[in-house]
């Protein structure tokens, strides 16, 4: 599905139809499309009528006459459709393998969370409601053993995360596997804190026989989007905080179950129904900072206490793919 995207080969451009113009031979008049701002758009959909890919087709028939439907809502001029020209090629400019600028315009406009609120609706199962994957997701983040802390910085103090991974019944799914990432001591991901690539506060834990995990990590803090790029600079022009509220990445998955891409969002955050990318979609992902938690295996220690469900994986999620593949590998190709 949708091979274009990935390159073309020679069979997929041996046969190029030409346009269906009007008029024709014999008409004395010359072949073109004399066109207005109502009849471009059915020009255009007849013109890419040829795509054989179905769900190609099917997209790009909805995104242009969507996007032509806006075009002509907002009498867009020539000049503003320069500005968002210019405003998109510097999303792309400012795309680096550390910095996804795309995801980001995804993200501040809500279109990422409508994606995942719609893929949540195809589940087989209702299990732990899904978050945003985010920028910030790395593969290869490295392994720790329960309780281990997985923060080089903890001057801000720890924080205990411990539950287990069942399936929709409540049966342990031992063997899964938790990936784990957030903020260091100072708001940032690591991604930003430090150019060397070195991986910091994030890791891997694996459940016990019993679905149990246990992690230990420090506070995650509010912190900002990057607003010195043209996102950024969007954000601002509409008088938007630019805020996240302080949350931990989990993703979460073992065989046969579907991946869950999902955060927790700590209560006491001011952002929660701010919060600038629409991560904090779900109030059962809001969790509380226990103080001194009888049932924390780490005792004393400020507690997170969160058991998660996975749904079991469908024949579609089989042929869909990861949900939760590593942004910095978008366009390394
Ligand atoms: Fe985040």
């Amino acid at each position: 599905m949708l091979k274009w995207l990935f390159g073309q080969t020679s069979s997929d451009t041996a046969e190029v139809k030409g346009p269906s113009g009007k008029g024709g031979s014999g008409s004395g008049k010359p072949e073109v499309l004399n066109l207005t701002p109502e009849t471009v758009t059915q020009a255009a959909l007849e013109q890419m009528a040829t795509t054989p890919d179905p769900r190609l087709r099917e997209i790009m028939e909805a995104a242009i006459t969507h996007l032509h439907q806006f075009a002509r809502d907002v009498k867009l001029t020539p000049a503003e459709w320069l500005v968002a020209i210019d405003f998109m090629t510097r999303v792309g400019k400012t795309c680096t393998p550390e910095r996804q600028e795309f995801i980001l315009l995804s993200d501040t406009t809500g279109l990422s969370a409508l994606v995942n609120l719609m893929h949540d609706t195809t589940a087989m199962e209702v299990a732990t409601d899904t978050s945003l994957l985010g920028p910030f997701f790395r593969e290869n983040a490295p392994h720790f053993k329960p309780g281990e802390q997985i923060c080089k910085n903890i001057s801000n103090g720890e924080v205990a995360m411990y539950g287990r991974v069942t399936d929709v019944k409540g049966k342990p799914i031992a063997n899964a596997r938790i990936d784990i990432w957030q903020t260091d001591e100072n708001g940032l991901y690591d991604i930003q804190a430090d150019a060397s690539g070195a991986m910091d506060s994030r890791g891997v834990f694996t459940t016990d026989a019993n679905g149990n995990y246990l992690i230990r990590t420090v506070p995650p803090l509010d912190y900002s989007i990057p607003m010195d790029g043209p996102v950024g600079a969007l954000v601002r022009a509409q008088k938007r905080h630019g805020m996240r509220p302080a949350h931990i990445h989990l993703l979460i998955s073992a065989p046969d179950y579907r991946e869950l891409v999902t955060a927790l969002y700590l209560s006491t955050s001011k952002y929660l129904a701010t919060d600038v990318v629409f991560g904090s979609s779900s109030e059962d992902l809001v969790a509380n900072v226990v103080e001194n938690d009888p049932n924390c295996p780490l005792k004393g220690m400020p507690a997170v206490h969160y058991d998660f469900t996975l749904a079991r994986m469908s024949e579609a999620d089989r042929r869909s793919g990861r949900v939760g593949s590593d942004p910095s590998k978008i366009g390394a190709n």
